[in-house]
């Protein structure tokens, strides 16, 4: 399966260092990628994502992402943003549950799950976040947790499932310089990848990438695991020659 290098910009970032950075990846980009790539970055920027693709046709091979999209099709929900809006803007994903958001906007796993039913319904491919605290970590509950929260997005999704991409991204390596091992992270996905095997018979559709400190040097280990199809990259999205290393490891 062909590997996927997502970068999560976060709410990082302003025109300038925007368009210096994306200068930046075009310049170092292979030309014929064998994984795909795709920055998810802020909606107010996504304008200028597709302004810069016009003018440094390279930036063609990087597909476009959001961060978040709401559950809901239009209307009285100050703040949010539709599925139909970031399609207009030539969106190919959304991050949808990532543990920021599970955190600190309180998202349920059946908010999440209806955030990807939204994207599903748009034509937007649903990244979608799980992962578990370092308190539930440590009390053994991991299995149980992710479980929970792909049960979440298998129930209200059904045979649509296989049209996600599911990013396991345990909530102690985020932003933290802790990175699993190849091996504990290959351990959750595998247990991901059954899960969705009982759900669908497209499961070799899906992808399910690791998120949580990837970086230049570990990328290649990580993504050497038979179940991990590619990484959800944070910070390392923000520094270009750190995002083409993680790129030229999945390309290997
Ligand atoms: P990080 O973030 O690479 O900075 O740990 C990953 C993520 O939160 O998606």
């Amino acid at each position: 399966m062909k590997k996927l290098i997502a970068g999560n910009w976060k709410m990082n970032g302003n025109l300038a260092a925007n368009e210096a950075l994306l200068r930046d990846i075009a310049a170092g980009l292979p030309a014929q990628p064998a994984c795909a790539v795709a920055v998810c970055v802020p909606a107010p920027y996504m304008a200028q994502f597709k302004a810069m693709v016009a003018a440094v046709p390279v930036l063609s091979g990087i597909d476009l992402g959001a961060q978040d999209v709401s559950s809901q099709q239009s209307g009285a929900f100050t703040g949010e943003v539709s599925a139909a809006m970031l399609k207009e803007f030539g969106c190919r994903y959304a991050i949808v549950g990532h543990s920021e958001r599970r955190h600190y906007h309180g998202e349920t796993d059946a908010v999440v799950a209806d955030k990807a039913k939204a994207a599903l319904a748009a034509g937007i491919t649903p990244i979608v976040c799980v992962g578990e605290t370092l308190a539930e970590r440590e009390a053994g509950q991991t299995g149980e947790v992710v479980k929970r929260q792909l049960a979440a997005v298998i129930h209200t999704n059904g045979h649509c499932i296989s049209e996600i991409v599911l990013a396991y991204e345990p909530v102690w390596a985020i932003g933290t310089g802790k990175t699993a091992t190849p091996e504990e992270a290959q351990a959750v996905h595998a247990v991901l990848r059954t899960q969705l095997k009982a759900a669908t018979d497209q499961v070799a559709r899906v992808k399910i990438l690791y998120g949580g400190s990837m970086n230049a040097s570990n990328a290649a280990s990580l993504l050497a695991q038979a179940d991990i199809d590619g990484g959800l990259i944070g910070g390392a999205s923000l520094k270009a020659p750190d995002f083409l290393k993680i790129i030229a490891a999945a390309n290997a």
